[in-house]
Formats: structure tokens, sequence, C-alpha cells
């Protein structure tokens, strides 16, 4: 089966530096020694509220960081034109409210096209792999892929708050969204919530390409380090796709 990729969200070595607002923990510092632990890309979500991820920190991360970064953002104005100016390898395009603790829900990638349209064209253009952070859902699959987004990433957050019988419900939602938007011609991504535990279902669903995971592994840092924590989820990627 094809290897699956490891993005590495450092969002929340940015959200430790902000609580003391000086320049520890550096999450560039954080990134290199992810990609040195095996991580494949690099995941930062430069939020309008700037809660974690600085403007500052993206212009370091895309002149330092050796594997490709993944950009979240807001489909707004503002986001789009510090996108275009740094011309990451790829963003992904999220839903945000200000009052959120994290991304709650998918972006309503079929009622919004009309708005989305131009800022992923404008990207896709500028030669960024775009990906749609949806729910696992045929009808933004559909919009997704008429938007000319090239990638989706499937919300896996339900699934992983979920237990029991729902979450195995989640987990075949999310495995027919991965093999419907791969017959369509998406490639696949999944992130949101994942753990050691968890995340060994979604990794081995084959049309999956790549996970983005962040908060577990920043938290498992507290007790591992970071190489090992990353190193840990890497093994067990792997195995699920013996
Ligand atoms: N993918 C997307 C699009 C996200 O918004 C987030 C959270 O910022 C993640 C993946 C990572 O989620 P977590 O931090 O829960 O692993």
């Amino acid at each position: 089966m094809n290897k699956l990729r490891l993005g590495v969200n450092i969002d929340h070595v940015a959200t430790i530096r902000n609580a003391r607002g000086g320049a520890f923990p550096d999450p560039g510092r954080a990134a290199m020694l992810a990609a040195d632990a095996g991580a494949d890309g690099i995941t930062a979500h430069l939020r309008e509220d700037r809660r974690h991820i600085s403007d500052r920190d993206i212009e370091r991360l895309r002149l330092e960081l050796y594997i490709p970064l993944n950009l979240e953002m807001a489909a707004t104005e503002e986001m789009a034109a510090i996108a275009l100016k740094h011309i990451p390898h790829a963003c992904c395009i999220v839903t945000e409210k200000r009052e959120e603790r994290t991304t709650e829900g998918g972006i309503d990638a079929a009622g919004q096209h009309n708005r989305l349209a131009p800022i992923v064209r404008a990207l896709v253009d500028a030669g960024i792999r775009v990906s749609m952070f949806i729910e696992p859902d045929k009808r933004h699959l559909d919009a997704s892929k008429s938007l000319g987004a090239p990638v989706v990433e499937l919300h896996t957050g339900a699934y992983s708050e979920a237990r029991g019988a729902e979450q195995e419900r989640l987990l075949e939602k999310i495995r027919e969204a991965a093999a419907y938007g791969a017959a369509v011609g998406l490639e696949i991504h999944a992130g949101h919530g994942l753990t050691y535990e968890n995340g060994k279902p979604i990794a081995a669903i084959p049309e999956i390409r790549e996970l983005n995971i962040g908060h577990y592994l920043i938290g498992e840092a507290i007790f591992v380090g970071l190489e090992a924590s990353i190193r840990r989820m890497r093994v067990l990627m792997d195995e699920a796709r013996i």
C-alpha cells in the first residue's frame, strides 16, 4: 500500500510561547525537529486573531523549512494575500469562528461555493496545492471537486470524540467518503483530534494519503519529547498500512 504522509501541526508550540508573550518555545525549532523525526510536512494555522501562529512564524517557516509547509487559513482576502505572498507548498481552507477553541466543523464547500471559488482559483493558479477541510460528506466532496481543489482533508473531529458504536459509524462514513473522493479524482487527507489509538483505523484507510496531527503529538511531547512522540506516530501509521 502507498506510504501515508504525516503532517505535523505546530500551532500549539506557539500557543505555549504566546502564554508568556516571549520567544520560547520556538515553533520554528519544533518544525525542524519534526522534520528530522520523520514528519513529511509541517502544518501551521494562521488564524485571524493570531492566537498561536504569527505572521513572522509563517515568514520564517517559509524561508527555513526544508520540507513542505501547509498553511491552514480561512478563506478571506487577508489570508489569500498572505498565501500569495509566501506561496507555501499547500493551503488548507478551513472555517474559522472567533469564539471557537479549535476548528469546529468542516467548511461548507457546497453552500459557500461562490464565495470560495475566486480564492481557490487564485491559490491554484499560483501553483499552491489547495485542500478543503470538509466533513466526510458526498455533497462537500462534489463541491470541492467542482471548485477545482485537488485535495480534501476529511474532518475527523467528530469521529475522534465519539465512542463505541457511534465511533464505528463515523469511521464508516470517513471510509465511504475517502473511497468516493478518490474515485472522483480527489487526493484524500484526514485530520483533527487524532491520537495513537484512534489514528490507527484512519491510517488503515487505503485512499488516505496524508494525516495532519497536532494537539496530541505536542501534548505527548511533554512526557516523551517531540522527537519520540512523532517517531511513534510514524511507526503506528506505517504499521497500519501493512
Ligand atoms: N487539520 C486541520 C485542518 C485542522 O484545523 C487541525 C487543527 O488545527 C488539524 C488538522 C490538527 O488537529 P489536532 O491539533 O486536533 O491534531
